[in-house]
C-alpha cells in the first residue's frame, strides 16, 4: 500500500506550471505582438501554456484544408523559452462553415427550438458528423504534435456542458432507457410512477426528454435524463480521445470543470463523479468573486477551500487551476479588480488545496469581441510594468520556490459527503422551500467549521471508500440507494462517526420515497424515525437547545421519533417544543449522529468541537491565530508545506511555537509575527512520523 504522503506526479514536469490559455489565434496578422508574447512570457515568470482551445477556425479555415504551420510556430517558439503547451482540442467553439454545412452539430434546446450558429460549448453530443469531424482533428493534432517534446498534456474541448433534444439525441437517450430498464417497460413505470397523472407508457417511442412546453413533472425521468446527459457527454469526450490514447498513450488528458456562479457550488449541469474516472487529472476554472459586498473574504475563501477539497478528492491526488483570473472578469454583475495582494493570495490558496498550477484565463487581452476587458496577464497596453503583470510575475516568482511541493497530497480524517445525483432530485422536489433547499451552501457551511480550525477535509462522493474516515458527514442526502445505505452502516458498524441532517435518506435512486417512514437500516443506525419535517417561511424562525445554548433555527425542523437514541438538544418552540432537535446513538463500534434542523453557524461550530474532541481530530499543525486566518497543509514525506493565509483586511498576529523555514525567503521563524492584510507565508516543517 502507497504510504499516505507519497508523492503523485499528475505530468511530467518538474515545476509549477504557471500560465495559461493563449490565444495566438487572435492575433495572426500581429508577428510583432507573438513576439512580444514571448519576451513577455520570461518576464512574467510563466511557464505553460494552453493553446488551440478555439482556434479550429484557424486551423482548418475550409473543410479539408488545414493550416497547422502558424500553431508549429507558436508552439517551437514555447519550446524555444523551455515552456510547456497543454494542447487543446478545439470542439468547444466550431467554425461557421461547420454549421452551415452539417446543421446537424447545432443543438435543439428543451423547449425543441433548433439553435443558430454562433457563441460556444452549443454542440449536440450525438451528432455523427460532429463525433467525426472532431475526431478527424484530433487525430491530425496527435500526429503531428504528439511527439513534440513540450506537448505535456491535452485539454479536451472545454468546459463541457448543456444539453441537446434534437431527434439523434431523443433516439439515443431512447436506447439508453431501454438498456437501464432491460427492455422491460413495467420496470420502467414503476421507476417513474407511470400511473401518477394517467402518465404510463406503453411504448418506447413515448420516451421523450424532459421539456418545459411537455412533460417535465416526472421526477424518474427528470432524473435518468440528468444522468444521459452526463453520459452523452462522457461518450462524446470517449470518441474525442480515441486517437489521443491511441497515438499519445503516455501523454495525460484532461477537461477542464467548472463551478456554478461566483458563489462557487460545484456545476450542477454534469455528474463530475461519474466524469472525473475518465480523465487522468482533473482540471478547473475557478473565478470567485473577491472582494464581493455580500461576505467577508474569509467566508468567500471557505468556499473556495470547500470546491477544491471536492474536485480534489474525485481522484484523491494533486488537481490543476486550469483558468482564473490575474484580476477581474466580464460575466459577474460587478467586475471587481483583484486588490494590491489578492492575486497571491488567492493563487496560494490554491496550491494549499492540492493544485499543482496557477493557470490563467487569458494569457492577453483580446481586441474586440465580449472579452476584451477580461482581466489576462498582458493588458492592452502591453507593457510588462503596471500592476498586475507584477502581481502575476510574483507569483510566478513564488512557484518557482514551491518545485518540492509538487505532488504532495493532504490526508484527511473527516469528510463531507456530496452528491450530484441527490441535489438534482431535491431541486425537482416540490416540497420543502422551493427557494431555500441549498443543498451545496448547506454543505459549505458544515465543512467550514473545520476549515475555520484548519482541519483537513475531504469532500468525497457516495462511491468513495468511507472507512479511512474517523467522522463522515452526510448533510441533506435526500436520495440514497439502498447501496449507499448498506455502506454507511458499515462504516458506523466498523467505528465511523456518521452525521446526518434533516431531508436525508427520503428517496432511492429512483427518486421514489421510502415506504415505512425510513429505511430501516438508518432507524437501526440512528435509532430514530424522523416523522415530519416542518418548512417555516423565511421570516419564521424556532431554536433548538444544545448543552444549555440556544442556537438560532431558520428554514428546517425535523420531528423525531426516538427509538434508542439519545437527545442532544431539544426544539426551544411551535408545536413540537421539548421534543428531540439532535441525537446521538451508539452503533456497534461506532456512533450517529442526527441534527434535525438547520441551525445558525455557531451550532456547527460548538456541534463540531465536541466531535473534533471527542475524536482527537488535530489540525494539521497548531499555528495561532484569529478569524480568518486559514492554515492548510501539503504533506511531502518528510516535512509539511503549510500556508498561512490572512484572509482579512487587517494585519493579523500568527504564532508558531516550533521551528520553520519560510519557503520564499529561506527564514527560520519560530514564535510570533504577523501578517498584513492578505499576506501569505509558506513555512516548511520538518516531520517526525
Ligand atoms: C470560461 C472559459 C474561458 C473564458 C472564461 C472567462 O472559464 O473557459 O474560455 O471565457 O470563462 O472567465
Ligand atoms: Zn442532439
Amino acid at each position: 500500500m502507497m504510504s499516505k504522503h507519497e508523492k503523485t506526479y499528475v505530468t511530467n514536469a518538474n515545476f509549477m506550471l504557471h500560465g495559461g490559455d493563449y490565444n495566438p489565434d487572435q492575433w495572426l496578422d500581429r508577428p510583432d505582438i507573438l513576439a512580444d508574447d514571448i519576451k513577455l512570457m520570461k518576464l512574467s515568470h510563466t511557464n505553460t501554456f494552453s493553446v488551440g482551445i478555439f482556434a479550429w477556425s484557424a486551423l482548418e479555415p475550409e473543410e479539408g484544408v488545414y493550416n497547422f504551420e502558424w500553431l508549429d510556430e507558436i508552439i517551437d517558439n514555447i519550446h524555444g523559452i523551455g515552456g510547456r503547451v497543454i494542447l487543446a482540442t478545439p470542439s468547444g467553439a466550431r467554425p461557421t462553415w461547420l454549421s452551415q454545412k452539417y446543421p446537424e452539430v447545432l443543438r435543439v434546446n428543451g423547449a425543441r427550438v433548433k439553435q443558430l450558429h454562433g457563441g460556444r460549448h452549443n454542440h449536440c453530443f450525438t451528432s455523427e458528423v460532429y463525433r467525426e469531424k472532431t475526431q478527424t482533428m484530433n487525430r491530425l493534432l496527435a500526429e503531428r504534435y504528439g511527439n513534440h517534446p513540450s506537448l505535456l498534456m491535452w485539454h479536451i474541448s472545454n468546459e463541457y456542458g448543456g444539453e441537446c433534444h434534437c431527434d439523434k439525441c431523443q433516439s439515443a437517450f431512447r436506447e439508453w432507457i431501454k438498456e437501464k430498464y432491460n427492455h422491460d417497460l413495467k420496470a420502467l413505470n414503476d421507476a417513474w410512477w407511470g400511473p401518477f397523472w394517467s402518465h404510463t407508457i406503453t411504448d418506447w417511442s413515448q420516451v421523450e426528454s424532459p421539456s418545459p412546453i411537455g412533460e417535465n413533472m416526472v421526477h424518474g425521468l427528470n432524473l435518468d435524463w440528468r444522468r444521459f446527459v452526463t453520459d452523452q457527454t462522457i461518450s462524446f469526450y470517449n470518441n474525442e480521445i480515441v486517437p489521443l490514447r491511441e497515438l499519445t498513450p503516455n501523454v495525460p488528458i484532461t477537461t477542464n470543470f467548472m463551478a456554478d456562479t461566483h458563489d462557487l457550488i460545484p456545476f450542477q449541469a454534469l455528474d463530475y463523479s461519474k466524469f472525473a474516472k475518465h480523465l487522468d487529472v482533473i482540471s478547473w476554472d475557478a473565478y470567485p468573486a473577491w472582494h464581493n459586498d455580500w461576505e467577508t473574504t474569509a467566508d468567500l475563501a471557505s468556499k473556495v477551500g470547500f470546491i477544491n477539497d471536492l474536485y480534489r478528492s474525485l481522484k484523491q491526488k494533486p488537481f490543476l487551476l486550469m483558468e482564473s483570473t490575474p484580476s477581474g472578469v466580464n460575466w459577474h454583475n460587478v467586475n471587481k479588480a483583484k486588490r494590491p495582494g489578492m492575486h497571491l493570495l488567492s493563487s496560494m490558496q490554491m496550491i494549499s488545496h492540492g493544485s499543482d498550477s496557477v493557470l490563467y484565463f487569458q494569457w492577453r487581452k483580446s481586441r474586440g469581441s465580449s472579452e476584451k476587458f477580461h482581466g489576462a496577464v498582458v493588458d492592452h497596453d502591453n507593457s510588462s510594468e503596471n500592476r498586475v503583470f507584477q502581481e502575476v510575475a510574483k507569483v510566478g516568482q513564488t512557484l518557482e520556490k514551491l518545485t518540492d511541493v509538487i505532488g504532495t497530497n493532504r490526508p484527511a480524517d473527516v469528510a463531507v459527503l456530496y452528491d450530484w445525483e441527490s441535489n438534482w432530485a431535491l431541486n425537482d422536489a416540490q416540497g420543502f422551500g422551493l427557494e431555500t433547499k441549498l443543498y451545496p451552501q448547506t454543505l459549505q457551511k458544515h465543512y467550514k467549521a473545520f476549515w475555520e480550525k484548519d482541519i483537513p477535509v475531504d469532500v468525497i462522493t457516495k462511491e468513495q471508500d468511507f472507512s479511512s474516515y474517523k467522522l463522515l458527514i452526510v448533510p441533506m442526502l435526500y436520495l440514497v440507494s439502498e447501496e449507499t445505505i448498506s455502506r454507511l452502516k458499515t462504516f458506523v458498524a466498523g467505528g465511523g462517526t456518521l452525521v446526518m441532517t434533516y431531508i436525508s435518506g427520503l428517496v432511492n435512486e429512483h427518486d421514489l420515497t421510502y415506504l415505512g417512514g425510513w429505511h430501516k437500516d438508518l432507524q437501526d443506525i440512528f435509532g430514530i424515525k424522523p416523522t415530519e419535517t416542518d418548512t417555516l417561511y423565511p421570516k419564521d424562525q424556532n431554536a433548538v437547545t444544545f448543552n444549555g445554548k440556544s442556537y438560532v433555527l431558520k428554514d428546517y425542523a425535523t420531528l423525531i421519533e426516538v427509538d434508542s437514541a439519545n437527545v442532544e438538544a431539544v426544539y426551544e418552540d411551535d408545536f413540537y417544543a421539548e421534543t428531540p432537535a439532535v441525537t446521538s446513538h451508539k452503533y456497534e463500534a461506532g456512533k450517529a449522529y442526527y441534527i434535525g434542523g438547520r441551525l445558525e453557524h455557531a451550532f456547527q461550530q460548538d456541534f463540531y468541537q465536541g466531535l473534533i474532541t471527542e475524536l482527537s481530530l488535530e489540525p494539521v499543525a497548531s499555528v495561532k491565530h484569529g478569524e480568518g486566518v486559514s492554515v492548510q497543509v501539503r504533506q511531502a514525506p518528510d516535512s509539511d508545506y503549510l500556508f498561512v493565509m490572512n484572509f482579512t483586511e487587517e494585519k493579523q498576529p500568527i504564532a508558531f511555537d516550533y521551528e520553520v523555514k519560510d519557503v520564499v525567503t529561506g527564514e527560520k521563524i519560530t514564535g510570533e509575527l504577523t501578517l498584513e492584510k492578505y499576506e501569505v507565508r509558506i513555512v516548511e516543517k520538518t516531520r517526525t512520523n
